[in-house]
C-alpha cells in the first residue's frame, strides 16, 4: 500500500482530502500521527510556492510523500485581493465574520463583483519530484452574508450557477464544486498516471 502524509493540520481539510482521495488504493497518515509540530512559514509569493514550501518541509520531516495545499479568494475589482493574504485580510486577529465584513465594506457600491476561490495542491516525494494540481471555483461576492455552513468567506460567496451561497450549500454539495475539491480531483487523476504508482491504484 502506498503511504502519503497530509501536510495540513486542519481536521476539516484532512477529512475532505481523505474523502476525495480515499477511493485510490493509498493510505494516509496525518502530521499528528507522526507528531510533526513544525509550523512552516508561508513566505512564498504565490499559492504554488507556499504549497511547495509546506509539502517539501513535511516530506523532509516524515520521509513520506507529502500532500499540501494553499488556497484563497481572488476578487477582480480589488486587483486580486485578498489573494495570498486571505486568512489575515483586514488584520490577523479578526474573526471570520469580521473578515468578510471588512471585504463587504471595501466592496460597498461596487457593481463588478466577480471573484474566484483558487487552490493549489503540491505533492513532494522523497526523491525530490513534485506533482502539482490546481482548482478554481468561480462566483460573485454577495452584498450581504447568507448561510452559516463552511468557513472563511463562504457566506459572502455565490458560486456561479447556484442560488445558494457557499455557506448555504451542504458539505456534500460544497465538496463537489469547491476549488479544493476540483484541485483534489485533478490531483487524483495525476496520481493515477504517476509512473511509480501506475498499476497499483484504481
Ligand atoms: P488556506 O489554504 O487554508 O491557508 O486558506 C487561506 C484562506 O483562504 C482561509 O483562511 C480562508 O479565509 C480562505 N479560504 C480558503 N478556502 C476557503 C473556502 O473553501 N471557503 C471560504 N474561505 C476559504
Amino acid at each position: 500500500m502506498n503511504e502519503f502524509i497530509l501536510a495540513t493540520a486542519n481536521p476539516g481539510k484532512v477529512a475532505e482530502m481523505q474523502k476525495i482521495l480515499g477511493d485510490l488504493s493509498i493510505s494516509f497518515v496525518t502530521r499528528d500521527d507522526f507528531g510533526i509540530t513544525i509550523d512552516v512559514e508561508e513566505t512564498g509569493t504565490t499559492f504554488l510556492e507556499n504549497a511547495t514550501l509546506k509539502a517539501k518541509a513535511i516530506c523532509k520531516a516524515s520521509g513520506l510523500p507529502a500532500i499540501a495545499d494553499d488556497s484563497g479568494l481572488i476578487v477582480d475589482a480589488l486587483s486580486g485581493e485578498p489573494g495570498l493574504y486571505s486568512s489575515s485580510y483586514g488584520g490577523e486577529q479578526l474573526t471570520n465574520e469580521e473578515r468578510y465584513n471588512f471585504l463587504l465594506k471595501k466592496m460597498k457600491n461596487m457593481e463588478h463583483r466577480a471573484a474566484k476561490f483558487v487552490c493549489t495542491i503540491v505533492c513532494a516525494f522523497p526523491s525530490g519530484e513534485l506533482l502539482t494540481a490546481t482548482g478554481e471555483c468561480l462566483g460573485t461576492i454577495l452584498e450581504k452574508p447568507r448561510g452559516s455552513g463552511g468557513f472563511g468567506y463562504d457566506p459572502v460567496f455565490l458560486p456561479d450557477g447556484f442560488e445558494k451561497s457557499m455557506a448555504e450549500l451542504t458539505a456534500d454539495e460544497k465538496n463537489k464544486i469547491s476549488h479544493r475539491a476540483v484541485a483534489l480531483f485533478n490531483f487524483a487523476e495525476l496520481l493515477k498516471s504517476h509512473t511509480t504508482l501506475k498499476g497499483t491504484l484504481q
